[in-house]
């Protein structure tokens, strides 16, 4: 049994309780789709941490923002990875500090194959940038194209929805399942949600278990009002993205 987590944003309030749940749970392993910056207040503490307690991280667009160039940002989440690179770069830190996470950054993979379960950030056509929303499930091209690289389980975050799509054509999410997934015939791809800013209606961090069969997802409370008010205070960072985690939205 092992836990996935994904899009963490910067959001230490909400890591930290995710990481606690994991830990209750006498879960030990830890793996990272990606985007663990942008958006929120935290992104050396997320990252310090994430260095340290994750098997392996995954490249997010926000870290390819960061790192390279920034595709199909919008005005307010292109505030925060400005934001964000000030902060890795700050001259609060030794050159040596700042150094360390950026390489940490560098060193990054884009998407990870293990057995016959693929991991990615986005999908597994586009690992960093391709948005599949649940909508999607409709479109039949694009299913076949996704199933077509999906070795028997594909796991992705990315939208911040968390649910699976079956290669028989469904899209379940955790509400319709009782936030469980059993495995069976079908290959699925399967959106693990999103620990550091959910945006399908619930406020609590979202992440998920897996123990080779069943897949759970996991809500949890957190004080987004201290997250909240961290955006606030950076005077930076759009005020909508604080805002957004009392609704989940
Ligand atoms: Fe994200």
């Amino acid at each position: 049994m092992y836990a996935i987590v994904s899009d963490l944003h910067s959001n230490l309030e909400a890591m930290t309780a995710v990481l606690e749940d994991i830990e209750s749970r006498g879960i030990e392993e830890i793996v990272c789709l990606g985007d663990m910056i942008g958006y929120g207040p935290d992104p050396r503490a997320v990252l310090d941490i994430a260095k340290s307690k994750f098997r392996f991280c995954l490249l997010g667009n926000h870290e390819h923002a960061i790192l390279f160039t920034a595709v199909g940002f919008n005005v307010k989440a292109m505030a925060a990875v400005e934001w964000t690179r000030e902060q890795l770069n700050s001259k609060d830190y030794t050159r040596d500090e700042n150094h360390q996470v950026w390489n940490f950054l560098g060193s990054i993979q884009s998407s990870r194959t293990e057995g016959d379960i693929l991991y990615v950030h986005a999908s597994p056509m586009e690992p960093i940038t391709q948005y599949i929303l649940p909508v999607d499930i409709h479109s039949k091209d694009l299913m076949t194209d996704l199933f077509a690289k999906v070795p028997r389980i594909g796991f992705g975050g990315h939208t911040h929805i968390p649910g699976v799509f079956t290669s028989g054509g469904k899209f379940i999410s955790p509400r319709e399942c009782d936030g469980v997934f059993t495995l069976g015939a079908e290959r699925v791809f399967c959106n693990v949600g999103s620990t550091g800013q959910p945006r399908d209606g619930d406020n609590r961090a979202c992440y998920a278990t897996f123990d080779g069969a069943r897949i759970e997802w996991h809500r949890v409370r957190y004080d987004f009002l201290r997250t909240q008010k961290k955006i606030f205070k950076t005077k930076r960072l759009p005020e909508v993205l604080g805002h957004r985690l009392a609704v989940g939205r």
